[in-house]
């Protein structure tokens, strides 16, 4: 049996704009299991309540209601300690958008080292894990360059470099591929699935774009606060009315064949040209 990692049991949000004013919901009564190993897209249309929940799981807020664990452990501000939240919130990373704001040194091995250095690492350690978080991103070459000669997908590599000092067992990203070009986009999704591959990081990938999700293991689709689609990306693209319901589009080689009228679910450009083929040839024979 897998581990559970991450638990959410009627986890509620709301937050009140101005004092004396209808509270608005943002999390409504989200149940959330997830396995360890495992790599989950996270989609949802704007203020649907993805960054949120990411906010949850890192302990940057509080729930309002419902219960929520982390590596089996049920989180309560009130009786844990700070030092216990401290080390939940290192064991869950946070790779945000803009990469940018992630970047606080002028070189880019100091920059890794900055979070490790933070919680007291012993230098040498810190030297091992700058080393080998570089290496696991593609960065090494980069190891004595200033920040601001790299490309934005390199950018973004660093700052992945830097959680990844901290060891963290989850990483969640919040569309941490939105501000790139194609060429950082594939960078960055290719480090995400290696470090889900080979390091077996748990990893939430909250994305707009629909073509990432098709590389997760399972894709979770976030409305207005509840989880309204839970599967395989397969599965989840197959319910093409609902996708869209939810405010999102399905793949575009997945529309096609839904358009086409076409069995199956197709989620790759390989399979839609397979059903593709397979509708020309089919016609053919009947001509
Ligand atoms: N602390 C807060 N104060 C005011 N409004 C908030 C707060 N936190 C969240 N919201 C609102 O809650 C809703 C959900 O926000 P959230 O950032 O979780 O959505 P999202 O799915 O990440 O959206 P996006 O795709 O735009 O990033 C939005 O309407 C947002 O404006
Ligand atoms: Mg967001």
């Amino acid at each position: 049996m897998a581990e559970t990692i991450i638990k959410t049991e009627k986890l509620c949000f709301e937050y009140e704009k101005n004092e004396g004013e209808e509270k608005t919901q943002v999390l409504r009564s989200l149940d959330l299991t997830v396995e360890r190993g495992s790599f989950v897209a996270v989609l949802g249309h704007n203020g649907s309540g993805k960054s949120t929940l990411a906010k949850v799981l890192n302990l940057l807020v509080t729930p309002t209601s419902g219960k929520v664990w982390l590596f089996g452990k049920e989180i309560n501000e009130e009786t844990m300690t700070e030092d216990e939240l401290y080390e939940i919130r290192r064991r869950v990373g946070m790779v945000f958008q803009n990469p940018d704001n992630q970047l606080v040194a002028t070189i880019v091995e100091e920059d890794v080292a900055f979070g490790p250095e933070n919680i007291g690492v012993e230098p040498s350690e810190i030297r091992r894990r700058v080393d080998e978080a570089l290496e696991t991103v593609g960065m090494t070459a980069f190891a004595r360059h200033s920040p601001h000669q790299l490309s934005g997908g390199q950018k973004q590599r660093v700052a992945i470099a830097g959680i990844l000092a901290l060891r963290p067992e989850i990483i969640v990203f919040d569309e941490s591929t939105a501000m790139l070009d194609p060429m950082g986009r594939r960078e960055v999704l290719d480090t995400i699935r290696k470090l889900n591959r080979d390091n077996g990081t748990t990893i939430l990938m909250i994305t707009h774009y629909m073509d990432e999700a098709i590389d997760a293991d399972r894709v979770i689709v976030l409305d207005d606060g509840r989880i309204v689609l839970d599967g395989t990306p397969r599965e989840v693209f197959s319910h093409v009315e609902e996708v869209r319901a939810a405010g999102l589009d399905v793949p575009q080689i997945t529309e096609l064949t839904y358009r086409l009228g076409l069995s199956g679910t197709p989620i790759t450009a390989e399979e839609g040209a397979d059903a593709i083929e397979a509708l020309i040839t089919n016609r053919q024979e009947r001509n």
